[in-house]
């Protein structure tokens, strides 16, 4: 993978970047956003959409907060710059806030949330995503899934991660799903006449339904608001579609925030551990043999997956051999 995006243009640091958070993404088994993507990344390269040896521009607006023009990078490396600064000024101050527009598509918000947990913060992350799902009450798809990330670090390694789209699945298993002829779940999405789909193709050339009615419909405009509005990047159904899009770039807008967790009490260590103790406790429903917080799943497939080989569809090898891998 390196090698691949270092011939289209991108430097060593970049390649890695980018490669740690696709091969990142295949471990916790979410391959919708690991190496299916990698060929999209280098079309729009190749497209001039994305620009491979950005100018990026950092702005320090206070100790706390900063400000970030990705200069149309690949959105893992403004992703990247972003959540280190948002460390490093929670560090100092307590709190980092980082605004970065003109970015693209970033790949899994958790794996951005990780990299604070690791660094003893809570964090939240916010990005926005082309038109996918319809605002409640319309006909015509205008949020993306705009996923909602939470994180803190807990007393044990296995970090406390909710990472979630605000669709009722993502958009990249629908995406897998037209590629692979596969049939989605029904009440995930409505065709472009507005009837219900278990047909990917009619759900992706109609619209994604939120989790929760309205409640995701004002969910995803929050995401919008705090990753499009407030940082200078695209909104409201301007975010362009990565796959089938070359008309420019997605300018796509991130905002990380991360808090040093013992600002109001000493002991936030003891709280969040008697906290997780306490619900972990409760009966289960039957065929539940553990309660588990949010990540605690992703972390365990990611130890099993780390032991096994990644399995790639054939689709993504003829891919990567279009690629010249
Ligand atoms: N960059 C983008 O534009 C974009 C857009 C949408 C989604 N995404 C990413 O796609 C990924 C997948 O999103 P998703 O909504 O499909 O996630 P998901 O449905 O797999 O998981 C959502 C959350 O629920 C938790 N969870 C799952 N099973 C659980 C259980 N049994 N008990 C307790 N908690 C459990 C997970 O740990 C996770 O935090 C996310 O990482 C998201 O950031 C990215």
């Amino acid at each position: 993978m390196i090698n691949i995006l270092k011939r289209n243009g991108l430097n060593k640091v970049h390649a890695k970047i980018c490669s740690l958070a696709i091969i990142n993404a295949e471990l916790v088994g979410a391959p919708t956003h690991g190496l299916s993507r990698l060929k999209m990344y280098c079309d729009r390269i190749q497209k001039k959409v994305i620009n491979p040896k950005p100018k990026i521009k950092i702005k320090k607006i206070s100790q706390s907060i900063t400000q970030i023009d990705a200069n149309n990078s690949i959105g893992f490396v403004a992703a990247d710059i972003g959540i280190k600064q948002a460390i490093n000024n929670a560090k100092k101050t307590g709190v980092g806030l980082v605004g970065i527009k003109n970015s693209g598509h970033y790949g899994l918000s958790g794996y951005y949330a990780e990299q604070a947990v690791k660094n003893n913060l809570i964090v939240f992350c916010f990005t926005n995503a082309p038109p996918a799902i319809a605002p409640h009450g319309a006909k015509k798809s205008l949020f993306g899934t705009n996923p909602i990330c939470f994180g803190t670090p807990v007393s044990n390694k296995i970090p406390f991660i909710l990472d979630t789209s605000v669709s009722v699945i993502n958009r990249g298993k629908i995406r897998v799903a037209a590629r692979t002829g596969k049939k989605i779940p029904e009440g995930v999405a409505l065709d472009k006449f507005g009837k219900p789909t278990t047909d990917a193709k009619k759900a992706l050339a109609g619209v994604q339904l939120p989790i929760a009615g309205f409640r995701g419909s004002g969910l995803a405009w929050m995401v919008d608001i705090l990753s499009g509005v407030i940082t200078g990047g695209n909104h409201g159904g301007k975010v362009k579609d990565p796959f089938d899009d070359f008309s420019g770039p997605q300018n796509i807008g991130h905002l990380f925030i991360t808090i040093k967790p013992n600002l109001f009490v000493g002991n936030y260590n003891q709280r969040i551990k008697e906290n997780i103790k306490r619900i972990k406790k409760l009966p289960k429903i039957k065929g539940v043999k553990e309660i588990l917080y949010p990540g605690q799943n992703k972390f365990n497939k990611y130890k099993k997956n780390l032991k096994k080989k990644i399995n790639i569809p054939p689709n993504i090898v003829e891919d990567l051999k279009k690629l010249n891998a």
